[in-house]
């Protein structure tokens, strides 16, 4: 099962990059979107990140092929466009109905040995394996953000995910350029287990008025050598991610204390303040860099 032609669904803040760094490993990918604004607004990301490896290659005396890896990405409204790909991963948005709705009809849209994958932050990979009528071809490949600079791939098995597709998976994440870990269909896998609790801890204590988002921000980030606060990195993320992401658990998961919604993280998505991708979360943003 080589790994050469790769669709991937959504061209936001993950898909963008799960379609460059698959380009760059050598694959011809084919990326889908709704609307056109979208596709030109992720593939101008895509340039610009291009754009950023090239001259930091030239900044070392080396080289980087800007314009060949952008020559394997095209970018789509149609989703037929990705019939006969080896592997399909899915990056819309954080929820599970839509996802399930999207699977099905890869399901019957590609050939009989294509791949399916999510990149979903938090939802069992098994519901959507059943609903693309393929479980034994489907796993989860979480990648994290910003893809072209996260060295790590959480790579997904369900119980009926099988040993060829699995490792066919672990292959073309280290293609993409990232270390694979090997994770159990659980909530959140390894990572969001463990991260997205403690940026949940932070708001509450945000709630409580503990202490200012900036100052708890200072502190993990001076007391732990954290390269981002919770706040500046929920706003990183995304306000409407992360609150989809405790929605479901809590939904699959009401006694669960770690999974609870913070006040502070409902009131900001209500004001559609989504963060970083809106220009204000916790904090404003003027493009990519904090105001
Ligand atoms: N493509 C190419 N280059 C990029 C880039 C991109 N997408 N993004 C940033 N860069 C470049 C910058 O331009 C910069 O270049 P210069 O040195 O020439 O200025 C360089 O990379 C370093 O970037 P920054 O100066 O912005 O800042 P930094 O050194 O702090 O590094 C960071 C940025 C790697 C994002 C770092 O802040 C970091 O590791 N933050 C934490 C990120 C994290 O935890 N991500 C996981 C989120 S959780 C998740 O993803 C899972 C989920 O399901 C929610
Ligand atoms: P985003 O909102 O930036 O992008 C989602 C994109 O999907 C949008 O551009 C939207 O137009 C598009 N889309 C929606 N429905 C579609 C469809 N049916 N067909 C094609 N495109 C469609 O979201 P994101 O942050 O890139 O998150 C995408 C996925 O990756 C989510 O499952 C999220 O949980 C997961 N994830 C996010 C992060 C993060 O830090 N933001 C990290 C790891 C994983």
């Amino acid at each position: 099962m080589n790994i050469k032609k790769v669709g991937v669904i959504g061209c936001g803040l993950m898909g963008h990059g799960i379609a460059q760094v698959a380009a760059q490993g050598g694959c011809e990918v084919t990326v889908v979107e709704t609307e056109q604004k979208f596709l030109d607004s992720g593939l101008a990301r895509i340039d610009k990140s291009l754009a950023k490896l090239a001259e930091k290659a030239k900044e070392k005396g080396g080289s980087f092929d800007a314009a060949g890896t952008r020559a394997r990405i095209k970018g789509t409204l149609d989703r037929k466009a990705v019939a006969d790909c080896d592997l399909v991963v899915e990056a819309i948005i954080e929820d599970l109905e839509i996802k399930n709705k999207l699977f099905a009809e890869l399901g019957r849209i590609c050939k009989p040995t294509t791949i399916f994958a999510s990149n979903t932050s938090s939802f069992p990979i098994a519901a959507m394996a059943k609903a693309s009528g393929r479980p034994k071809q489907f796993v989860g490949l979480h990648f994290f953000n910003p893809v072209q600079l996260m060295k790590l791939v959480e790579v997904v098995r369900t119980n009926e995910t099988s040993d060829e597709v699995f490792a066919a998976a672990r292959a073309f994440g280290e293609t993409c350029g990232k270390s694979p870990v090997a994770c159990k269909d659980t909530p959140g896998f390894v990572v969001n287990r463990l991260l997205v609790p403690y940026m949940a801890e932070a708001m509450k204590m945000l709630d409580r008025g503990d202490a200012t988002a900036q100052d708890i921000d200072t502190a993990m980030k001076l007391g732990c050598g954290y390269p981002m606060g919770p706040f500046e990195l929920t706003d990183y993320v995304g306000l409407d991610t992360t609150l989809s992401i405790l929605q479901g658990w809590v939904k699959a998961h009401p006694n669960e204390p770690a999974f609870q919604i913070p006040k502070a993280l409902e009131e900001k998505v209500k004001a559609k303040k989504f963060g970083r991708k809106s220009g204000e979360g916790f904090y404003k943003w003027e493009g990519d860099k904090k105001a």
